[in-house]
């Protein structure tokens, strides 16, 4: 049996760090309630110029160096991101000429923060079917465009950056044990981005009153969050015959620390399973997963043999787990 595995990992955030304390002076807000609702410290902000498919860009280098593998050997890109350089087409055509990886197809997935886990099963499929060799993941997204400045409730939480996988064919019980995809669009304006798509055209008012920004209904997202990803969570370790005591490493979407903390206590996850990095980063939607995973892996916190369970949920809603032996 084709048995697909992540092969390297690789991230990038831009330079520009905007903490709580510089937030303060521009917005009725401050540092400690920041904190204490999301557990949020700094996120990294894009420069002008930057563009999401250049952050992925550099997070797919990355990924390539660690695993050996040249842009000429990928077979497929696919990016999750709901932040592309344009409506279309997909940032990973984009991706795909900036690498040179003349033999790549590329496409985008749109499943908001549950984006890597959403484009990362595709690559599953098309490996364990025999019809892709090496493929390239990148979750990559530029928030701090979308969100409304002037929104506390919202503009906080954000942040800019990507993070990569190289998943290649390979045999034996290490790599993905199985992947978990859920989706409810009955409740999509519970968070989501009014313009500008077919439905919202741009127009005056829409600019003037700034309605086509990212747009959420905090406390309602935040119940519907945790019983989500505690439920596909516990879905992926009974498909594998596997219960809580048997992750070594837990990484969930960085939404926020309540949320995560949640999480993994209706898992029955205990803290040190846990991988956190919301504080220095902030949300990034699509980018949290492959960028946590890529600095627990180079810091030594993954194992050959390990356990990790990747955890996420987004708008949609959408919802997604994958259990995998690294
Ligand atoms: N600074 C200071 N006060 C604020 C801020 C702010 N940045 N934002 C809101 N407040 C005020 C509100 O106006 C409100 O004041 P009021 O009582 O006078 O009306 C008060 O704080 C409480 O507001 P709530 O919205 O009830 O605050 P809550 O405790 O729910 O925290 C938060 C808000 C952090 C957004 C929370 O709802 C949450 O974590 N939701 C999850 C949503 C999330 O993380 N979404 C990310 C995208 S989805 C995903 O990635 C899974």
């Amino acid at each position: 049996m084709i048995r697909a595995r992540i092969t390297g990992t690789g991230s990038y955030v831009p330079e520009k760090v905007l903490t709580n304390l510089d937030i303060e002076k521009f917005l009725d807000t401050n540092d400690e309630w920041i904190r204490a609702r999301t557990g949020i410290s700094e996120r990294h902000i894009a420069a002008d110029g930057e563009q999401t498919s250049d952050l992925a860009t550099r997070a797919a280098e990355r990924a390539m160096e660690m695993a050996g593998v040249s842009a000429d050997e990928i077979d497929l890109i696919v990016v999750g991101t709901i932040t592309g350089d344009y409506p279309w087409p997909a940032t990973a055509c984009v991706v795909q000429a900036n690498l040179g990886a003349k033999n790549a197809g590329a496409f985008d997935v749109s499943a908001a923060c549950s984006g890597f886990l959403y484009a990362l099963s595709c690559a599953v499929d098309r490996v364990e079917a025999g019809r892709a060799q090496k493929v390239l993941v990148i979750g990559a997204e530029i928030l701090s465009r979308i969100v409304n400045w002037e929104d506390r409730n919202t503009c906080i939480l954000f942040g800019d950056a990507a993070g990569a996988v190289i998943v290649e064919a390979g045999e034996g019980d290490r790599g993905i044990l199985s992947t978990h995809l859920h989706a409810d669009g009955t409740q999509l304006e519970l968070l989501y981005q009014p313009g500008f798509g077919t439905k919202n055209l741009p127009s005056v008012e829409a600019l003037k009153d700034k309605s086509y920004f990212l747009e959420m209904q905090g406390n309602e997202v935040f119940k519907v969050a945790v019983r989500s990803m505690a439920s596909v969570a516990k879905i992926a370790l009974e498909a594998n015959g596997m219960t809580a005591e048997d992750v070594d490493l837990f990484i969930p979407h960085q939404a926020n620390i309540r949320i995560l903390n949640a999480t993994a206590k209706k898992i029955g996850l205990k803290d040190e399973q846990v991988y956190i990095n919301v504080d220095r980063f902030g949300n990034t939607s699509g980018a949290t997963i492959p960028l946590a995973l890529d600095e627990a892996n180079r810091a030594g916190r993954i194992k050959e043999g390990d356990i990790l369970l990747l955890d996420a949920f987004g708008g949609g809603f959408t919802w997604a787990a994958t259990l995998l032996r690294w």
